[in-house]
């Protein structure tokens, strides 16, 4: 399943990914932004990987991924979209090509979440997303052509299906 990085720049992301703080520690959340600061530099790298793609949706790639940490590459098509969710895990996002729009949430309830501001993050852009506190968001490809983004989450890609701890269904504010 982990076909899509060469052995040896697999090897070199998880190494660098320094999780034996854990995985929302300050030294692995800067370690995510510096990975994904080199992935997003080099967009063809990524671009040349044969990415599944999803007709009107979203599609996980999975890069690279051990116990601590899985590496995805998302391939937006336009007008994918995701749920309003939190994650029970930190998440870590770099834009590779496109732009994906980010919004942000808070939760009125365990199952409701009021929209408080919305982001158009371009090729480039790196975050960091922790799982604790008000983390609420849904990312959408809005433009034209598709997008294609990489995801670096503090889960391990055979214990889990996603990084996903809650959805909630959007109410106005
Ligand atoms: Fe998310």
């Amino acid at each position: 399943m982990q076909g899509y990085l060469s052995e040896e720049r697999r090897g070199a992301v998880l190494r660098d990914l320094r999780t034996h703080e854990g995985t929302c520690s300050r030294d692995y959340l800067a370690a995510a932004r510096n990975v994904l600061r080199e992935l997003v530099a080099i967009p063809d790298l990524v671009q040349r990987l044969p990415l599944v793609r999803k007709p009107g949706g979203y599609a996980r790639n999975l890069l690279a991924g051990n116990d601590a940490v899985s590496v995805w590459a998302m391939v937006w098509a336009e007008g994918a979209t995701t749920s309003i969710h939190d994650h029970h895990c930190s998440c870590c996002f770099g834009v590779v090509s496109g732009t994906v729009s980010e919004t942000w949430y808070r939760a009125v309830d365990a199952a409701r979440a009021v929209p408080t501001e919305e982001h158009d993050r371009q090729a480039g852009y790196v975050a960091c997303m922790l799982p604790t506190g008000p983390n609420i968001h849904r990312m959408q490809n809005r433009g034209r052509g598709e997008a294609i983004s990489i995801h670096i989450y503090g889960f391990d890609h055979e214990a889990h299906s996603s990084s996903i701890e809650t959805e909630y269904t959007a109410v106005a504010g």
